[in-house]
């Protein structure tokens, strides 16, 4: 290691909410880069963590009639575990309700109180109960809220404030000095723009929320969400605590990678507070787009979210990896959809690297016995492609490029199969054998550029790499940049063994499985109609979470509101025949995870076959006897070649199917109403 350290941090992710794409993205991307980082010889420190307190996260967990902790600590392990899925390699997992992180915010009000940064005055603004956010007057669109349209109330609070409006040109300064402080230039103009419109005082406590840090020396006052949660970035490293040697360590830190919509949190008010408190500001924030569904913004409260459950179970983490920093351009909007994903995974991962890879490997386990050549190859045309693709890989990579990193090196694989095709090796085999010095420099060739395409997706994806260069026979160990060097294969080496890298997928049965492991759209918990975003209690609320072009709004809140016109009437629901079944006969669907081929009896004289994407919660011995609903006059749909001829019902968590279950013995065919 150089000595030279590198903190990068995300977001930390709201709990009232499980992860979704939009949060994996942020924290993959951390990783990949935490990754590259390490692989350059630096002392890397990686932070992920939760966001607990607030309004939202109180509201939400009321809705379920459990405190706020609970749902927290209900949340938190689906973070654990879904970082474990995409093998993150994070050094600390912050939550705001660690007592470590109290300590943290203590600290650092209280030197903002030193510096005579802080006072006590009454709040009056435009307060919308919907969206729970305050709002200055000429932010009003027709005398109601801007986001959603709801009434709003002038109200009065008594509240903290912090004297933001003194920051104004030190903020100014501050970015003309530090050009790079925010990427992309867009939103670094974006976040100027708005500074130099005017900043008005913060107000940084609520006194009608019990859900929080309470403010010190004040504790019937809690302290403002943001602020308390953006300390977490040097709390977590111990700031404010008897141990700060991490915070000595690693702080200022090198990059915030945060979503567009939090950009202006971290560029203005994040920067203010640690000039108040006097501390050094971090070196980069760089603000993603976002993932889109149907051209709105993946959230929670408009209902669109894609969850990554079907996918990882099916693809293990590398695929879904890839896609999303392949398919991103880092900075900019992408929408995300599984014909995209399928789209990737067959034409990159089975065709490109995977077929590159078996291709070259099976003529070297075929001609040299399992083994590295004899000769290696020093110039070549290939080596000259790769020494070019390497320079441009360590480029982008240094300057966040992800994507353009990869291009590289699928570049490079395009130019591998190329050689191949022009060089023959199967007739330089077929002319002279294993012997033939061309044969040997071909495919040492070939298996060397496996080898540095290998090392430049490790970031990317550590398990595929890991495969790959086990296949060379160049297995476990640790790799660094000097392993991106050409001749890096050994000569006349154990190949190791075989394996496929990525199976193609035959994308109509793919899409048959994940619609029905469609998971329910609400997992969590119901929020509050329309969900409301974090309440910024502030004299200029600046971005909010969510914040989106009007019509964007309108049409989301439509949909979360289900206007009447959208209930069905009683006519329409009878039209659905549910009836009693009994489960007579059950069994896998082979090859399949999760489909079951079921004959079950409606009381119909003969039994109807009907395949249900269950398998992963039941076997098949627990379903045969067991009586369920049934939609009876669903039109037959065929599954895996098989015509499943109705639907079984069942409530799904996360994913994983529940039966209904019915009470008594209860004839198979009786309607259900
Ligand atoms: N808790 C705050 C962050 C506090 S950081 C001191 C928060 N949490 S969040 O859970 O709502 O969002 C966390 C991150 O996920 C943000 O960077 C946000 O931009 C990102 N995403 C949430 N939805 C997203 C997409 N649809 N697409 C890409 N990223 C998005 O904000």
């Amino acid at each position: 290691m150089s000595g030279k350290t590198f903190y990068i941090t995300t977001p930390i992710y709201y709990v009232n909410d499980l992860p979704h794409i939009g949060h994996i993205y942020t924290t993959v991307v951390a990783d990949t880069i935490a990754r590259y980082k390490r692989m350059r010889g630096l002392d890397v420190r990686f932070l992920t963590g939760t966001d607990e307190h607030g309004q939202k996260i109180d509201r939400s967990a009321r809705a379920q009639g459990i405190t706020p902790k609970e749902l927290a600590d209900r949340v938190v392990g689906r973070f654990h575990e879904l970082w474990r899925q995409l093998d993150i390699t994070h050094d600390d997992f912050i939550r705001t309700t660690d007592s470590r992180h109290h300590a943290g915010v203590h600290a650092i009000i209280q030197r903002m109180v030193a510096k005579g940064d802080i006072y006590r005055g009454d709040y009056e603004g435009w307060y919308c109960s919907g969206c729970e956010a305050y709002f200055p007057e000429t932010q009003l669109v027709d005398g109601k809220c801007p986001d959603q349209g709801h009434p709003v109330e002038l109200t009065k609070e008594d509240s903290y404030f912090f004297r933001l409006s003194d920051y104004q040109q030190r903020l100014l300064d501050f970015y003309a000095q530090n050009p790079d402080f925010i990427r992309p230039t867009s939103r670094y103009n974006e976040v100027v723009r708005f500074v130099e419109s005017g900043l008005r005082d913060l107000s940084i406590s609520r006194a009608s929320l019990k859900w929080g840090i309470p403010f010190p020396s004040d504790p019937s006052h809690v302290v403002y969400v943001w602020l308390d949660a953006l300390t977490n970035y040097v709390s977590a490293l111990g700031f404010g605590a008897p141990d700060d040697r991490l915070y000595e360590r690693y702080w200022p830190a090198d990059l915030h990678l945060v979503g567009k919509d939090i950009l202006r949190f971290h560029c203005v008010y994040w920067p203010a507070f640690l000039m108040s408190a006097e501390l050094p500001l971090p070196k980069q924030v760089f603000g993603h787009g976002w993932w889109l569904k149907d051209d709105a913004k993946m959230s929670k409260s408009f209902g669109n979210v894609v969850r990554p459950d079907h996918l990882l179970e099916r693809f293990g983490p590398d695929p879904l990896r890839y896609f999303l920093l392949r398919e991103m351009t880092f900075g900019l909007d992408a929408g995300f959809s599984d014909e995209a994903f399928i789209g990737r995974y067959n034409a990159d991962l089975a065709n490109g690297l995977g077929n590159a890879a078996s291709r070259v490997l099976a003529m070297a386990r075929r001609y040299f016995d399992g083994r590295t050549p004899r000769q290696s190859c020093g110039a070549n045309k290939l080596r000259l492609k790769a020494d070019e693709v390497v320079q441009r890989y360590f480029k982008a990579m240094d300057e966040l490029e992800l994507q353009t990193a990869l291009e590289a090196v699928w570049e490079l694989l395009g130019t591998l199969d190329g050689y191949v095709n022009d060089k023959a090796p199967w007739s330089l085999f077929k002319a002279e054998g294993a012997a033939s010095e061309s044969l040997q420099r071909v495919i040492y060739n070939g298996l060397e550029t496996l080898r540095l395409a290998a090392v430049m997706v490790s970031p990317f994806m550590p398990r595929t790499a890991g495969a790959l260069l086990g296949q060379l026979g160049l297995e476990g160990k640790a790799l660094t940049a000097g392993d991106l060097v050409w001749m890096g294969l050994p000569t006349d080496h154990a190949l190791g063994p075989e394996g496929t890298l990525f199976p193609r997928v035959d994308a109509k049965e793919f899409f048959a499985e994940a619609l029905l492991a469609t998971p329910a759209p609400e997992p969590v918990a119901p929020e509050p109609s329309p969900a409301p975003v974090t309440p910024p209690p502030e004299t200029q609320p600046v971005a909010r979470t969510g914040q989106l072009p009007p019509e964007v709004v309108a049409a989301a809140v439509a949909e979360a509101v289900k206007p009447e016109e959208e209930l069905i009437s009683i006519d329409e629901f009878v039209r659905i025949k549910l009836k009693v079944g009994l489960i007579k006969n059950a069994e896998r669907v082979p090859k399949s995870k999760k489909l079951v081929r079921m004959d079950v009896d409606l009381g119909e004289g003969t039994f109807r076959q009907i395949v249900a994407g269950i398998g992963a919660t039941y076997a098949p011995e627990q379903l045969v006897g067991r009586r369920a609903v049934f939609v009876a006059n669903l039109k037959p749909a065929v599954l895996m070649g098989l015509e499943s001829q109705g639907m079984i019902l069942a409530a799904s968590i996360e994913g994983a199917p529940y039966l209904l279950g019915v009470e008594g013995e209860v004839a198979p065919g009786t309607g259900v109403k």
